[in-house]
């Protein structure tokens, strides 16, 4: 259990703080830290970027609907996923090349996430390798796999992740080719190609395998031709259902039927994402397709959210939505981009505060009780 004094976050100085406190300004200061291409490619979507504005402006027609005198003194933000208990219901979304953001990327970010036993999903196109950023920090970790075209290379990959004690396993769905990204384009920009993702395949002997000459060029190519995989189906995700014991999530569901057939094929839980814009412009916001994808799942698996989390209030109504935990990206990237490691302490100390204050302020004292919480649709 995480019992905290609901007081305690109100009175609590945020002193020694060096971040910008609104996502906004910590957006700007995050464009200020990187190069214009780095920041463009972190902060962009896909096509027109509909669906990255849709992501933010969706939220503003959900409405809580507080109901209070409930002595909220105390409040449990704890959460059980897969046998296990989470002091809070966050996990950091993968994010790949985080690199380009600061030197010790995922080292980082895993170490600041372990303070607070928040898990971090470490992406397939990591900079630093399975075993590497294992060992970076005793926090819970996840592996998410972007399936390869020799599927050989994702059941090394699960293995290893496996052997190097991360608890699930987390395919993207979503990516089976690169969205369209007209910033990206524009700037002729590919992290992948500045050597920012490699770590994985790099020291991967099955990937290695594959290649005719081991150099950074052949690495690269070797990469971009193993992930871009479109033929990716429901056979797959069998298959991987054999090869590993640890829980399977699948990440970008937004139709209803995709949940579940999920649920029918044996997953453990889904994540409803839209991949915070990046992938198919255009497409419906994570928050709209949430609750029609909880509605059937009916409690079966855990149901995640993923895209367009910015404050604890966006996080309190999808949790009132129904999902069962929510996943946080591009405000710890920045964060770790304007300050590294403590970067990210420091927002995830702010992200929290917010978090708890608006449990307090809503009138729920446990995720139990939030869950059960009104929220109005305009
Ligand atoms: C720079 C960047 C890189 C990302 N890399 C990956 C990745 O490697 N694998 C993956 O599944 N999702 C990746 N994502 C998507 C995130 O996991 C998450 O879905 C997205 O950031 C959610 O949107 P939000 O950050 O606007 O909330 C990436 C997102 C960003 C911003």
């Amino acid at each position: 259990m995480s019992i905290y004094k609901s007081n305690d976050y109100i009175v609590q100085s945020i002193e020694g703080n060096q971040l910008p406190i609104s996502y906004e300004e910590l957006e700007q200061a995050a464009k200020a830290a990187l190069s214009p291409q780095a920041f463009s490619y972190i902060a962009s979507g896909a096509g027109a970027e509909e669906t990255a504005h849709k992501n933010k402006n969706a939220f503003q027609r959900y409405s809580i609907v507080p109901k209070l005198l409930n002595d909220v003194s105390e409040l449990d933000t704890s959460i059980s996923l897969f046998g296990k208990t989470y002091p809070t219901p966050f996990v950091l979304a993968p994010v790949g090349v985080l690199k380009q953001a600061d030197e010790q990327g995922d080292f980082a970010v895993t170490r600041a996430a372990s303070k607070f036993g928040i898990p971090f999903i470490q992406s397939t196109v990591s900079s630093f390798s399975i075993e590497e950023v294992g060992q970076s920090s005793d926090g819970p970790k996840w592996f998410q796999l972007y399936w390869t075209s020799l599927e050989d290379i994702s059941f090394s990959f699960v293995k290893r992740a496996e052997e190097a004690g991360f608890e699930a396993i987390v395919v993207t769905i979503d990516t089976v080719t690169l969205g369209f990204r007209e910033k990206d384009l524009f700037h002729g920009y590919s992290p992948l190609a500045h050597g920012y993702g490699q770590g994985n395949f790099e020291s991967d002997d099955v990937f290695l395998s594959t290649l005719d000459e081991v150099s950074n060029s052949a690495i690269v190519d070797g990469i971009i031709k193993q992930i871009n995989y479109p033929a990716l189906n429901w056979s797959h995700i069998e298959k991987l259902k054999e090869k590993t014991s640890l829980p399977i999530l699948l990440k970008g569901v937004l139709h209803p039927d995709d949940a579940l057939r999920a649920v029918d094929c044996g997953v453990e839980g889904l994540i409803v994402s839209n991949h915070g814009g990046r992938q198919l412009d255009g497409v419906i916001s994570s928050v709209d397709a949430l609750p029609e994808i909880v509605n059937v799942v009916n409690g079966k698996i855990p149901v995640l959210f993923d895209s367009g989390v910015r404050r604890g209030s966006d996080a309190l109504k999808v949790l009132a939505l129904g999902a069962d935990a929510v996943l946080i990206g591009r405000p710890y990237v920045y964060s770790l981009a304007v300050h590294g490691e403590q970067g990210v302490e420091q927002f995830l100390t702010t992200f929290l505060q917010d978090f708890n204050s608006s449990m307090t302020l809503s009138g729920v004292k446990d995720i139990n009780q939030l869950k059960q919480m009104k929220i109005v649709h305009d």
